[in-house]
């Protein structure tokens, strides 16, 4: 039995080099010393053995195990580090290199202008004021002297988020809110996102809108004409041509739409400015007396002037642009350029 055993040892330890995958080493180790294995077996085999040999018997078939598990145990160890260095062998790193720069981002067209505006404004006094974008019905339109039913509501196609609660559809509310809130004098200016369902070259159902409001005792529209002709010569140029065309809002009287000089053609008619030679840019007017007396500030005693322009058609014209959905695309070989 002790030969047996002796035997045993020699041929599993002659079989081992040739196990030269971790399969190979993990059967080998079932073959030997799993619940099933020769070892294992013979050790069932215990009671055979004669008393005299059987402290020897035990004694020596426990060397082997651990011997034999030993052995099969640095194998696969061996195997594990000679992977290890292959790995490393193959996937050398030069360190050398000069390292890969991360591209740096930069704001957004839109933002740009819109702070650029801001800044124009601001050297003239105005603060910049913020207002919700879901907005009731009576900031948006009513205190805006835009009644219910009132035809003037089809001027701004609009989305309802429920009865009376809608996405604002200007950033005049702003002017509202911020009456309520103050006394005259009142220099603001309000940037935000404004929503119109509609969409095409030139309309997205969300836009960029900046209003601006200015009230006091004796504003006129003297002064109208004077901030709004410094500010589109601040932004588009000291030689740009403008002109104030008469027009129509509910909440100012009177009103004039604002035009440039098409800044495509230089005002001899192109597709751009539909062959007019001028380009709309924004709206404005005297506040209307009715407003006043909406946020209770008396129209005898103060006057003003308001005024709402789209921050995109801006950046369209400053930069060329013709196609205002390129701006949320958000495909990164158009923004890169500005
Ligand atoms: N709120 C108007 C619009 O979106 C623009 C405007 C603002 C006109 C202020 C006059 C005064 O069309």
């Amino acid at each position: 039995m002790l030969n047996t055993l002796d035997e045993l040892e020699k041929k599993a330890m002659l079989e081992l080099p040739g196990a030269t995958s971790e399969d190979a080493l993990n059967e080998l180790r079932t073959m030997y010393l799993g619940r099933k294995g020769v070892l294992t077996q013979m050790l069932r085999q215990i009671s055979t053995v004669t008393a005299e040999e059987r402290p020897l018997f035990g004694k020596r078939s426990n060397e082997i195990k651990e011997s034999l598990s030993h052995a099969i145990y640095e194998a696969l160890e061996r195997l594990k580090s000679s992977r290890k260095d292959d790995v490393l062998l193959k996937e050398t790193i030069d360190v050398t290199l000069p390292g890969r720069t991360v591209g740096r981002g930069h704001l957004h067209p839109v933002t740009r202008v819109s702070q650029e505006i801001c800044r124009i404004f601001a050297r003239m006094g105005f603060n910049v004021v913020e207002g919700p974008e879901v907005e009731t019905d009576y900031y948006n339109f009513e205190a805006l002297n835009i009644p219910k039913d009132h035809p003037a509501r089809d001027m701004q196609d609009t989305f309802y988020v429920e009865e009376n609660i809608v996405l604002r559809t200007h950033t005049s509310p702003v002017q509202i809110r911020t009456m309520e809130k103050m006394k005259p004098p009142v220099r603001i200016l309000s940037p935000g996102r404004v929503y119109r369902p509609d969409s095409d070259v030139s309309h997205t159902p969300m836009f960029h809108q900046i209003e601006g409001l200015m009230v006091d005792r004796g504003v006129t529209f003297g002064d109208l004409k004077g901030t709004l002709t410094y500010f589109l010569k601040q932004i588009f140029g000291a030689d740009i041509f403008l002109r104030f065309r008469p027009s129509f809002f509910p909440f100012t009287e009177p009103s004039a739409e604002v035009d440039i000089q098409c800044v495509m053609c230089g005002g001899k008619g192109c597709r751009v400015c539909g062959q007019s030679g001028w380009l709309e840019i924004l709206g404005s007017g005297m506040v209307d007396p009715a407003v006043f007396e909406n946020v209770g500030y008396d129209p005898e005693e103060v006057t003003g002037f308001a005024f709402g322009l789209g921050v995109e058609r801006i950046a369209m014209l400053k930069y060329g642009i013709s196609d205002i959905r390129l701006f949320f695309e958000n495909d990164w070989r158009f923004l890169e350029q500005f």
